[in-house]
């Protein structure tokens, strides 16, 4: 197993208020896990091997808890409608051609490659409803070294003809065998169950889905409260529900089986958000998507206070860039307009709660992951910040800051380890 030491300018979240940096510090993988940050090396691990990276900066690798792999082909594009609109328009044509292993295989490079480059450690992603893209996205995803969940999308209800599963029935029997392929397949790669949306999803399908959660104890991601025109036709098509995250919830897909990720939460009542809590379903924050969809402003505010499960999310397409850094700014940005013009008891958030939302925070999803923490597990990126030169010293913490405004991770990303591994670089 991989133990070493990397020498440089060491930054991690222990808590959503407790950023900690340490310039000059040693950080210990010891088989895989995080042992520690010390001043000196500890005698103990005097004989590991240390990687020179003195004047970098070190932090966890980032978790995107929420990406749609089939739409990145078109990111950048198509940014004139709201969500209903947009999916109609945009997001299911692309996704439809996902039939065709071969167009699948091409788009699927330039997504991968991109995971590659980026500096992700962990992504919740989407794929589109046909088995065997998805299969085969996951091969690529394994390759590119990251863990990730990955789900075959369901669809039986209100889509397209090329994109709607035969029936229910035939939409589980397919997912009960994508689960079966994959779930021991991979080590880093994992299934994960994926129903799109409520409105895409007959009860019938829904239930079975939960059964399956159940069954193969396979987590479960998908969409809630994202948008005004959404969350009323949820209303329509589920009058017996209390809310939109009642209608996962009578089902088994609200976290009461198995670890749960819903994207968005931007219109959840007091009673969603109370079952999100006792349930300990995880919050996607997509602050890009929902300007571009013209979604609206989460109250991530509240959700901090209310200690709730909560990571950052790009939503490519719904977002436009696929680096958590650009999530990390963009969601400082809109609490500064929340708190302006909704809310002026909502304080904006400060750059050590996004650091910890991108990192620890959605890191925990996938166990203890996200801090360097003893014991958590080894993911790193080692960032070279002197491409941001400022003509007096900067702290440790200033540094970080501008390396997360300025885009630090994709100018200057110089290595990535995921569980003790190096990636990239
Ligand atoms: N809701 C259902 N499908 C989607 C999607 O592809 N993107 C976003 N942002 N929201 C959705
Ligand atoms: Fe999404």
């Amino acid at each position: 197993m991989n133990s070493f030491i990397i020498h440089g300018d060491v930054c991690y979240s222990a808590d959503k208020n407790d950023l900690r940096t340490l310039e000059n510090a040693y950080l210990i993988c010891e088989n895989g896990l995080c042992a520690g940050v010390f001043s000196q090396i500890p005698e103990q691990y005097a004989h590991l091997p240390v990687h020179d990276c003195s004047g970098r900066l070190v932090m966890p690798g980032m978790v995107d808890l929420h990406i749609h792999a089939p739409q990145y082909a078109y990111r950048g594009l198509g940014m004139d409608r709201e969500l209903l609109d947009w999916l109609n328009t945009y997001a299911f044509p692309e996704e439809a051609k996902y039939w065709d292993l071969t167009y699948a295989y091409r788009a699927y490079h330039i997504f991968t490659k991109a995971v590659k480059k980026s500096a992700t450690t962990r992504l919740c992603v989407f794929g589109t409803l046909h088995r065997g893209s998805t299969e085969l996205l996951m091969d690529m995803l394994e390759d590119t070294g990251a863990v990730s969940f990955v789900g075959k999308v369901n669809m039986d209800r209100n889509s397209p003809d090329e994109l709607r599963e035969e029936s229910a029935e035939a939409s589980l029997a397919d997912t009960e065998r994508f689960i079966l392929d994959t779930k021991e397949l991979y080590k880093n790669t994992h299934p994960i169950i994926t129903p799109r949306f409520t409105p895409s999803c007959t009860d019938e399908l829904m239930q079975g889905l939960g059964e399956l959660a159940k069954k193969y104890d396979v987590r479960v991601q998908s969409h809630l409260s994202e948008n005004p025109g959404e969350v009323e036709w949820v209303r329509e098509l589920c009058p017996q529900a209390k809310n939109y995250g009642d209608t996962y919830d009578r089902f088994g897909l609200f976290g009461n089986h198995t670890q749960t990720v819903m994207a968005h939460c931007v219109y959840s009542d007091d009673d969603e958000i109370a079952r999100m809590k006792e349930n300990g379903v995880y919050i996607a924050h997509c602050p890009a998507s929902n300007m571009n969809v013209a979604s609206g402003a989460a109250p991530v505010r509240r959700y901090l206070d209310m200690d709730m499960h909560i990571g950052l999310g790009s939503d490519v397409a719904g977002g436009h860039s696929e680096s958590i850094f650009t999530a990390m700014v963009d969601a400082l940005q809109v609490s500064r307009l929340y708190w302006r013009l909704v809310d002026q008891h909502s304080k904006p958030l400060n750059v050590a709660e996004v650091f910890y939302m991108a990192t620890k925070g959605g890191g925990s999803f996938f166990g203890k992951v996200g801090s360097f923490e003893k014991g958590y597990e080894f993911d790193a990126i080692v960032i070279d910040d002197s491409l941001l030169p400022h003509p007096q010293p900067l702290s440790l913490r200033e540094r970080l800051e501008r390396a997360i405004y300025l885009g630090g991770d994709v100018k200057a990303l110089k290595a990535k380890y995921c569980r003790g591994a190096l990636i990239s670089g």
